[in-house]
């Protein structure tokens, strides 16, 4: 089975000119949702991240699965307003428009070794900006991680440039 086969393209999604790489048919799919999990995890398989950051809302579904994979703890990362308790946040820009996301304050401790999960990496604006969030609160980012990286918009490379480590499985 190839991975990317099991994703689907909508175009024009949500917007004219968007071609969209939807994943729940990657999700429903039973094999490729463990290997993508397991592909992921894999380099971290031997226990030394005390936490995974998922960005809403897809980022959740793989960073539940990849922190219980890990024996990790989860921290929601969250769209505005989303957060009950005391959190800090960000303003980022993303391929269809810009949007602020929030993390608990007390989420994540110094020194923590944090892995960011998330489906997809277009433009890098949400997950540069995260990783912003996890490393303002002291947090060691070990590594973001992702199922699909879209190249042409250079978001992968916008993140090594914050001396973030990068793992993709499909482009
Ligand atoms: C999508 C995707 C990433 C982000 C990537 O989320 O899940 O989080 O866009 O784009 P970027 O690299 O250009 O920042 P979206 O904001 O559409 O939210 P959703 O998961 O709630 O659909
Ligand atoms: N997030 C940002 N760009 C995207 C795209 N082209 N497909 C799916 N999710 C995205």
């Amino acid at each position: 089975m190839n991975l990317a086969d099991t994703i689907r393209a909508i175009p024009d999604y949500p917007k004219p000119g968007i071609i969209f790489r939807d994943i729940t048919t990657l999700l429903g799919n039973a094999r490729a949702f463990r290997r993508a999990v397991d592909e992921l995890v894999q380099p971290w398989a031997g226990g030394k991240i005390d936490k995974v950051a998922g960005i809403e809302a897809r980022g959740f579904i793989l960073g539940g699965a990849v922190a219980h994979q890990l024996s990790a703890g989860f921290v929601p990362i969250r769209k505005k307003g989303k957060l009950p308790h005391e959190t800090v946040s960000m303003v980022y820009s993303l391929e269809y428009g810009v949007d602020e996301i929030e993390m608990h304050k007390d989420a994540i401790l110094p020194g923590e070794r944090v892995l960011l999960v998330d489906d997809l990496i277009a433009t890098g604006g949400t997950a540069s900006a995260a990783a912003n969030l996890i490393r303002q609160m002291g947090g060691e980012l070990e590594a973001a991680c992702f199922i699909v990286d879209l190249p042409g918009l250079g978001g992968a490379d916008k993140l090594r440039a914050l001396n973030v480590a990068v793992r993709t499985l499909i482009a």
